[in-house]
């Protein structure tokens, strides 16, 4: 299906003026040639004109820091959860999953040690009044570069707010900042209503709040996010020998969902860095636009939580093993990785700008399990004698793959947008497949076209994805 040189063109038309202001400025030396230098313009770009991203409240002025995932990035956010999902929970027979509440009361945290030291350093400016992360700026505002700033105070991190009508201390309830507690409070009634027993793992997905003083970089660091994070609970003496393991499953995740090996890196955390409640801690780190920076923290917690909440519960957290008579608190391994985040470094990672018979063209090279889309189904015309072959081939591959169903403008343009959106796969139907009863796949990657009967299609496409 041929497309015009106009058309080829036409993919980064209208884009929007108004980016949100955590935009950075600054491309630091070590972002790899071979990106755009405004690699982080584009693809905030990308994401709000395309459905991606929105700034929350946008029709309010926004909200900032706030965002909402749009039609394309509501299906790609909940991809990355399912792809995390499926190799941490489905894949394997030592997990479990949890949906534990985001609501929680102060006990809970007191008792994790959040509420003593869940803090970040905040320094004020006194030139140009801007707040700060002290541990971010190296003594410097990066706003007005004066040294003038106020002393390092403690900002707590937490939002507080009440449970019930009545606002007193008695009504206290708090957002959890990590979904991590959830598992922790629940692993006796894990342990009590399934089979499972050390070595294993309970899992969950969900939101986290933090009052970050500085959201910044897109969706990078926000105050309302979603984390995918797994407790794995383990003998003391087999602690290492897990965190080593869940360490390389972690980076082969990313690997395997086509980051490329060059924006990867592990980077173990020195002993002064460890959170509170860390005997050791590995991040994987991605190349961003700024640098390299955190993806996912996988920690070693030893005992520290199942401890802290059985004696603050006075509930038993131990684990009896009727195999050795051995009693003993569980040790935690815990890959915490960020949803948001991560969906952000997949698709700053998938963006590519190429040229196609001599003309460019933008194209998201997401992996297929990614992809807001996996098929697009175009109709060649928007003639009606097309449009019953074009709904028998979406009921074919709607219940196996998320479709989009285009019709308007010419082919060109819509394999363009398909492109730009991260679709691996176009399905054209044209008028030669009212005679022939096939149609033409096209590649996102290679714009390679092969004809394929309508019966084999569902074959083929599963064929690509390496699951027939
Ligand atoms: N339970 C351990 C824990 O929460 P963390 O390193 O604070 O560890 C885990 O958070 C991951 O959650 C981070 O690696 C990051 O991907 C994501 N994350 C943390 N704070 C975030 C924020 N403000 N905005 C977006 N993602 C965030």
């Amino acid at each position: 299906m041929n497309e015009t040189a106009e058309e080829r063109s036409a993919g980064a038309d209208n884009l929007p003026d108004n980016l949100p202001d955590d935009v950075p400025d600054d491309v630091p030396d070590d972002v790899p040639d071979d990106l755009p230098d405004d690699l982080m313009d584009k693809v905030v770009r990308l994401c709000r004109h395309r459905g991606f991203i929105f700034p929350s409240a946008e029709i309010y002025g926004g909200f900032r820091s706030t965002y909402d995932y749009g039609p394309l990035g509501v299906n790609m956010l909940r991809n990355v959860k399912e792809a995390w999902w499926r190799s941490m929970v489905q894949l394997r027979d030592d997990v479990v999953g949890l949906d534990a509440a985001i609501l929680g009361p102060p006990a809970v945290w007191e008792a994790s040690g959040h509420l003593a030291t869940f803090t970040d350093p905040l320094v004020d400016c006194r030139n140009c009044h801007e707040r700060w992360r002290a541990d971010k700026i190296d003594g410097v505002c990066p706003n007005c570069g004066s040294s003038d700033l106020t002393e390092a105070r403690e900002f707590h991190l937490m939002f507080k707010t009440h449970a019930g009508p009545v606002e007193d201390e008695g009504h206290v309830a708090y957002l959890r900042p990590e979904t991590a507690q959830g598992m922790f409070t629940n692993f006796a009634n894990v342990l009590g209503t399934t089979r499972k027993k050390p070595p294993f793992g309970i899992a969950q997905v969900g939101k986290s709040f933090r009052n970050e003083i500085t959201p910044q970089n897109f969706v990078f660091r926000t105050r309302e996010f979603e984390q995918m994070e797994m407790e794995y609970f383990v003998s003391p003496a087999e602690s290492q020998q897990w965190f080593e393991y869940w360490v390389e499953q972690r980076m082969a995740w990313y690997l395997d969902l086509g980051i490329p090996p060059e924006r990867l890196r592990l980077r173990h955390h020195d002993p002064d860095e460890l959170s509170h409640y860390s005997r050791g801690t590995a991040d994987v780190e991605f190349l961003f636009p700024w640098g390299w920076d955190e993806l996912e923290g996988i920690a070693n917690r030893g005992d520290y939580d199942l401890t802290a909440h059985a004696t603050a519960s006075g509930e038993s957290l131990d684990y009896f093993d009727p195999q050795t008579n051995e009693r003993y608190t569980p040790h935690v391994i815990e890959p915490a990785a960020g949803a948001t985040r991560t969906m952000m470094a997949f698709l700053l990672a998938a963006y590519s700008e190429d040229e196609i018979g001599g003309e460019a063209r933008t194209v998201l090279r997401l992996h297929w399990r990614l992809a807001p889309y996996q098929v697009a189904v175009l109709p060649l015309s928007k003639k009606d004698t097309l449009e019953p072959t074009a709904r028998r081939v979406l009921g074919l591959l709607q219940p196996h793959f998320m479709c989009d169903h285009d019709v308007t403008q010419s082919i060109g343009r819509r394999y363009r947008r398909q492109d730009e959106i991260g679709t691996p796969w176009c399905v054209t139907i044209d008028f030669d497949s009212l005679e022939d009863d096939a149609v033409t796949v096209r590649d996102r990657d290679s714009t390679e076209q092969v004809r394929v009967p309508i019966d084999g299609l569902l074959a083929e496409l599963r064929r690509r994805t390496g699951s027939e």
